[in-house]
């Protein structure tokens, strides 16, 4: 018998809804500056995919799966209407699966620090060692590895505490959830295919720091995608909107007044 899946998340409430989907392994409290800045543009959700944050763990884990648990929540809260799809890293990959398989659900998209490139030879095998890595020692090393690439140089200056606030929100990450978005990460979709298909306005924001994905991959969509509008951010690495939060917030009530008017006018 199919267990019903639980998925955790935050909601505000409003008109034009806005649905952030995070990074790995991360949660939905990455979008905090982002709910708290933005809610009184848009109605703005931000799930905990499964097996991180506070959802639940069982698999099955794939980047569609992810995709399909955030349509599930739309329904489960009545939203029809399409809604401005902002994702991180491998959110951006389930925010590239959504604008493909659900078209018709999409107003607009916003892409950061991600990229549309499948993982190559060298890329799965590395993900089949993180696996065995996680599986024999836990969470913890990844995390280790992960935490001094993740942010510009500039932010572990001026703000040496967001490190610690990543480190908590990484290592809470259920290791069956760490793993299973490691299998899912490693066998996603080549979405090159269908970035030239996307007819949303779309924007693309990228730290200038990024090591995780270089910011060529992120010029590579915004010339791939019809009219996609691109916004390289300085002394930011790869967590714009936790490092940069003001010029992400700023960039993205632009691109949201630009693209549906303010409503408040
Ligand atoms: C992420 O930040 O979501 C991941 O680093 C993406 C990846 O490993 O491909």
């Amino acid at each position: 018998m199919t267990k019903h899946f639980e998925m955790a998340y935050q909601d505000s409430a409003g008109g034009l809804t806005m649905l952030f989907i995070h990074g790995f392994p991360f949660s939905s409290s990455m979008w905090e500056m982002q709910l708290d800045d933005l809610h009184e543009l848009v109605r703005v959700i931000a799930p905990d995919l499964r097996g991180h944050g506070f959802s639940e763990v069982e698999p099955p884990y794939s980047i569609a799966q992810y995709a399909d648990d955030c349509i599930t929540l739309l329904n489960s809260l009545g939203i029809i209407d399409p809604v401005v799809i902002c994702g991180l890293s491998m959110g951006g990959y389930v925010a590239l699966d959504l604008v493909q398989r659900y078209p018709e659900r999409i107003a607009a998209l916003i892409l950061t620090a991600t990229r549309a490139a499948p993982d190559d030879k060298t890329g799965k095998a590395n993900r089949d060692k993180a696996i065995a890595s996680v599986q024999a020692n836990g969470v913890e090393a990844l995390v280790k590895a992960l935490l001094p690439k993740l942010f510009s140089p500039s932010t572990l200056e001026s703000a040496p505490e967001l490190a610690d606030i990543m480190q908590s929100m990484m290592v809470a990450t259920p290791t069956d959830g760490v793993i299973g978005a490691l299998k899912a990460m490693r066998d996603r979709a080549d979405a090159r295919l269908w970035l030239s298909s996307i007819a949303v306005p779309t924007m693309i924001i990228h730290g200038a720091d990024d090591q995780i994905v270089p910011i060529d991959e992120a010029q590579y969509m915004a010339e791939a995608i019809p009219d996609a509008e691109f916004v390289r951010l300085v002394d930011a690495g790869h967590l714009p909107p936790i490092e940069q939060p003001e010029e992400f917030n700023k960039a993205v009530a632009r691109f949201l007044i630009t693209t549906f008017g303010d409503e408040e006018e």
